[in-house]
């Protein structure tokens, strides 16, 4: 049976639901009264940027699936989002194809080119040259974004490749109205972007100056590179003139990426990490990202305690958050890698026994010392400006997918022809055993630099599932070190303090990494209890800050989607299919 039109707090569910549906929607719309969600009963995207979101949004109207729809949103990012938005990046892509009922990982992450070397950022005192591992030529990693996204489209779309690019290559040839957050972080970073001649001409004036809100800013060269990617595939990008233009750039300024490097490069299908959360499962991206792993872990320790009991944001919960970060972290550093270059021991770090064992150390009224913390098994100075966007189809088809350039605007240089920035994804490396990359994480051996290898990540994009299988949320966030921590208070909020989505979005986050041995924490965290934890003995930062951005998907399992923009960053957009 059929129900028309159902409007409640001022919502309108523009589209007809079932009524055994109306039941779990009502519930889910209780959960949403402060928050209001975007919702849809056929599909939806969340993504950093509207104008990218709305592109997503109508390649699902025209018939396309989540999939289509995440590809169609990748490359428009790439224009309307350059900070992170990339073609010159890499990231990884979660699927659930509903017909198969089958969740697979898409690993697009960079790859050291093949003249790559473990001391290649190393000075001669033998300390790392952070400038030269973070804004040189040497800094980008071989691109994997065109790649993934191609592979994507070319096994799991509907439509065609053209018909996905086709929405980027217009907005970035006849440009796009400058948004406030674009204006304001392209010249806040002007110095630094400037010093490049290419990234000065893509995105300052003629004469230098920074583009106004409401001005429009064309692309032309980078609307010809997604037009020959269109045209070839991703040989449009890894071969022919894209390839050659990347080519000369390296070799006229050093850099190492060879054109057996672009041509070499594919993305990898890898199986997900999951884990059972009470009688749900969380599945995330396995290594060469480190957020499944331990989002898995954190959750195991963690459910050895009614947190519902403890109270959301009360500080005996974020103690036992803490706590549990801590000792992730720590094994993060020792144990985490790119896994075709190093044994990394999934199952030992994500079995519920060894999250016993870690529980078992935590003292519930006092805080550790990150300092007696060792990996257990066996700062964030820079802005961190991965993207994350969720994309759902009306079959049951989802996707959850973070990209990235690593900083904002990566290395800030771009290839002069092609119009994209190269990524400074090799900062990812642990460029020395011990010392802190951009994001303050400290790795060794198993993350070190290795011609081909690819750098160990934090992005965390994540699909839940009911008991019954059925997807319940698609969630992910940009913040460097902070996205497992960012994603699994996510996968919290909803799964144990039963939050709506919008809600769960905006519900204050906490971060710690073990080192250093602080706790980064948002604004809207009582006094009362920052002071209990300094009481406990946790050491919090002078002042709250800004994590994550979470851009999610939430369902009961019926169909009925609720979508909610992290309103922490400007201009993100949850659209639903028209
Ligand atoms: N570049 C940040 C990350 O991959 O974790």
């Amino acid at each position: 049976m059929i129900k028309p039109i159902l409007r409640i707090t001022g919502l309108v569910l523009a589209t007809f639901i079932s009524v055994p549906a109306v039941a779990q929607t009502k519930a889910l719309l209780d959960s949403n009264t402060r928050f209001h969600p975007v919702i849809s009963s056929t599909g939806m995207v969340v993504s950093q940027e509207i104008l990218a979101s709305q592109v997503g949004a109508d390649i699902l109207a025209k018939g396309g699936n989540a999939i289509d729809a995440a590809v169609a949103t990748g490359f428009a990012l790439a224009v309307t989002l350059p900070r992170a938005g990339n073609l010159g990046g890499g990231g990884f892509m979660m699927v659930h194809l509903a017909e198969e009922n089958k969740t697979i990982a898409i690993d697009y992450r960079e790859m050291a080119p093949a003249d790559a070397f473990k001391d290649m950022f190393l000075n001669t005192e033998g300390d790392v040259d952070n400038l030269k591992a973070r804004f040189s030529i040497q800094s980008s990693g071989v691109p994997g974004t065109v790649a993934g996204l191609i592979h994507a489209q070319e096994n799991y779309g509907k439509l065609s490749l053209k018909q996905v690019i086709r929405p980027a290559i217009n907005l970035a040839r006849n440009g796009i109205p400058v948004s406030i957050s674009l204006a304001e972080s392209l010249a806040s970073r002007s110095g630094r972007l400037q010093k490049d001649a290419a990234t000065k001409k893509y995105f300052f004036k003629e004469d230098g100056a920074d583009y106004e809100a409401g001005e429009v800013i064309r692309q032309r060269d980078l609307a010809a590179t997604l037009g020959r990617i269109s045209a070839k595939g991703a040989p449009g990008f890894y071969q022919g003139k894209t390839a050659a233009l990347i080519v000369d750039q390296m070799e006229s300024t050093g850099g190492l990426i060879s054109l057996a490097d672009l041509k070499g490069y594919k993305a990898i299908e890898r199986t997900p990490v999951c884990g059972d959360y009470r009688d749900n499962k969380v599945c995330a991206m396995p290594p060469p990202s480190s957020g499944g792993v331990h989002m898995v872990q954190m959750l195991n320790i963690l459910e050895g305690w009614d947190l519902q009991a403890l109270g959301h944001n009360s500080a005996d919960y974020i103690h036992r958050l803490v706590e549990s970060m801590r000792r992730a972290y720590a094994d993060r550093s020792l144990y985490l890698g790119d896994p075709d270059f190093f044994p990394v021991p999934v199952a030992q770090l994500t079995d519920k026994k060894y999250a016993a064992a870690l529980r078992q150390q935590i003292d519930l009224d006092h805080a550790s010392r990150s300092e007696d913390i060792r990996p257990g098994l066996v700062d964030t100075a820079e802005s961190t400006e991965t993207t994350h966007y969720s994309t759902w189809d009306q079959w049951g088809n989802v996707v959850s997918n973070t990209y990235t350039l690593n900083f904002s605007y990566g290395s800030g240089i771009s290839v002069a022809g092609a119009g994209f920035l190269l990524n400074n994804e090799m900062d990812d490396f642990s460029a020395k055993p011990g010392s802190p990359n951009g994001y303050g994480l400290v790795g060794g051996i198993a993350n070190s630099i290795q011609p081909g290898k690819r750098p160990l990540s934090s992005m965390t994009p994540a699909i839940v599932f009911n008991p019954e299988g059925a997807p319940i949320l698609a969630t992910g966030s940009p913040g460097g070190s902070t996205i497992i921590t960012v994603v699994m208070q996510m996968v919290l909020n909803v799964l144990e303090f039963d939050m709506g989505i919008a809600e769960a979005t905006a519900a204050s986050r906490i971060h710690h990494q073990w080192l250093p041995d602080n706790i980064f924490y948002e604004s809207g965290l009582s006094a009362d209890t920052l002071r209990l934890m300094r009481e406990m003995g946790h050491i919090l930062n002078d002042k709250p800050g800004r994590l994550g951005a979470a851009e999610s998907i939430h369902s009961k399992g019926d169909g009925v989607l609720f979508g909610a923009e992290d309103q922490r960053r400007h201009g993100s957009g949850a659209v639903a299919q028209p």
